[in-house]
């Protein structure tokens, strides 16, 4: 089967789901406005489930409903919050949707990312449930219905929402849309029951869930996990062989969809001219001779991307391998993330001292062995970087996919390089020659490290052209593709 394309998505989206409106919402919006020098300036936020549907939006022409919260966000929309995105190309609509400081305190850096996050990823952060939090999660749940349904109403329309902030979504839209076609996708793990059962309102959230046709997750594996907790917390008929729960005379599709990237544009961009300009430059730099082994990561700087157990294995790397010294770097990106989080903030201290002390452990007059840049690299920038490394490692302890892993294959466009990916990702289940790691083993990492580096042209060239096949093949706009023709079969 050919590979499918922003083309063949826009035709299938033009004859299943024809004049129908196309509605995304996500609490984070694609593009967000600052100012910068008394001007308007347009944003990219650091976010896997952005870089995964713009280009399905592009594709589809439709609406996008997310929180706004740039700076310069409403001088940038009309009064009701309509503005044409992508700046300068424009392709779809973005409606902003505005929230109070203090719904964003309870329900995003609160329910959202103090209590869901931690639950549904085992990292060993405890999750916190406060009643507050739990009651502004439903209210903003409850605004987005309203914003969502003033558009929609009465008529046919798919509506396709996004992740853990919207769990009550798709229950209160069927109320409020009754010919609507839903979808939710979580992009997050789903955790066992014996997780989940400790949160104090994890009915509200299955049953808000269970208002979907269709609701999505990476992996077979989290879709069975929510089976599980429905089976266990609510009175709903389970239909294990077409995966299907009825609950209330609604049936819901349980459905794995593995998400992706834009394969082709990414490989184009890595391949350019302007991409070579800047791998000198950062060679010149950052003095990265042809002599240098480099290592590269790219994170959110989350606790649950496994940033400081990374740092350990280059620490134990380089005290196994003393060889290596001088002739090794490490460069990490970091893009600071919910740092009104405790919990994130601590840990953006411990990564601090970590890189702190392995480079005052290692380091000599010339030779720093870890860069770490706590900063938002635009795309551009980091595709030099992956293809420049001779290694890229993720890391995550726990993590629904991660597309940091599928740049960096779609980036080395020359066929070489090698991915140390943790077995904890969604990623791992598809792209099977990277090097699987276990972050919590530092020695094993360390070990990987150094099989990465001694791997011979050969066999890193073998398994990076089958990790390649298999993202091209299996690229966001496949993702999107078979969830609308899910979708279109319920019209
Ligand atoms: C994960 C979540 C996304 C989220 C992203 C960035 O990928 O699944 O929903 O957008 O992290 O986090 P943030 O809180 O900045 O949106």
């Amino acid at each position: 089967m050919p590979g499918e394309t922003s083309e063949t998505l826009r035709q299938l989206i033009r004859s299943r789901i024809r004049s129908h409106p196309f509605v995304a919402v996500s609490n984070r919006e694609p593009y967000l406005n600052t100012w910068q020098d008394g001007k308007l300036a347009w944003m990219r936020p650091a976010s896997g489930l952005v870089v995964a549907l713009d280009p399905v939006m592009r594709a589809s022409r439709g609406l996008w409903v997310a929180q706004g919260d740039g700076t310069a966000d409403r001088a940038a929309c009309d009064e009701n919050g309509f503005v044409d995105v992508p700046p300068g190309d424009p392709r779809y609509r973005l409606k902003r949707v505005w929230l109070t400081d203090e719904e964003v305190e309870n329900y995003y850096y609160g329910f959202a990312n103090s209590a869901l996050w931690p639950l549904c990823h085992v990292a060993y952060q405890r999750p916190v449930f406060r009643h507050d939090d739990w009651r502004a999660y439903r209210e903003v749940n409850e605004k987005f219905a309203e914003s969502v349904a003033r558009e929609v109403g009465n008529e046919k329309a798919f509506i396709f929402i996004q992740d853990y902030h919207f769990a009550l979504l798709p229950r209160l839209l069927r109320q409020r849309c009754p010919r609507a076609v839903i979808a939710h996708f979580w992009h997050i793990p789903w955790p066992n029951p014996e997780v989940f059962r400790i949160c104090p309102w994890k009915q509200e959230i299955l049953r808000g869930l269970l208002g979907s046709d269709i609701l999505g997750f990476h992996i077979r594996y989290h879709g069975d996990n929510f089976i599980a907790a429905v089976d266990q917390e609510l009175e709903a008929r389970m239909d294990r062989e077409r995966a299907a729960i009825v609950f209330e005379r609604h049936m819901t599709k349980i459905r794995a969809f593995p998400i992706s990237i834009d394969f082709d544009a990414v490989a184009r961009q890595a391949a350019s001219e302007d991409t070579e300009e800047r791998m000198k430059a950062i060679r010149a730099r950052y003095g990265i001779g042809e002599e240098i082994i480099l290592g590269v990561g790219a994170d959110r700087i989350d606790y649950t991307k496994g940033l400081p157990e990374r740092i350990e294995a280059v620490d134990r790397f380089l005290d196994r391998y003393p060889e290596f010294r001088r002739r090794f770097v490490f460069f990490q990106a970091g893009v600071p993330s919910r740092t009104h989080v405790d919990a994130y903030r601590q840990l953006n201290e411990t990564l601090d001292g970590a890189v702190r002390r392995v480079n005052a452990k290692y380091g000599e007059p010339g030779w720093c062995p870890i860069l770490f840049l706590r900063e938002h690299l635009p795309l551009a920038e980091l595709l030099a970087w992956y293809r420049l490394a001779r290694f890229a490692i993720v890391s995550s302890l726990h993590d629904g996919m991660n597309l940091v892993a599928k740049e960096f294959v779609a980036a080395r466009v020359d066929g070489s390089g090698v991915l140390l990916l943790s077995r904890f990702t969604g990623a791992a289940r598809e792209l099977r020659d990277a090097v699987p790691i276990n972050p919590y083993a530092t020695d094993d990492v360390a070990t990987a490290i150094r099989l990465a580096i001694d791997m011979t042209p050969e066999e890193a060239g073998r398994r990076m052209r089958k990790m390649r096949e298999q993202v091209r093949e299996r690229n966001v706009y496949r993702w999107a593709s078979d969830i609308v023709r899910k979708l279109s079969k319920l019209a």
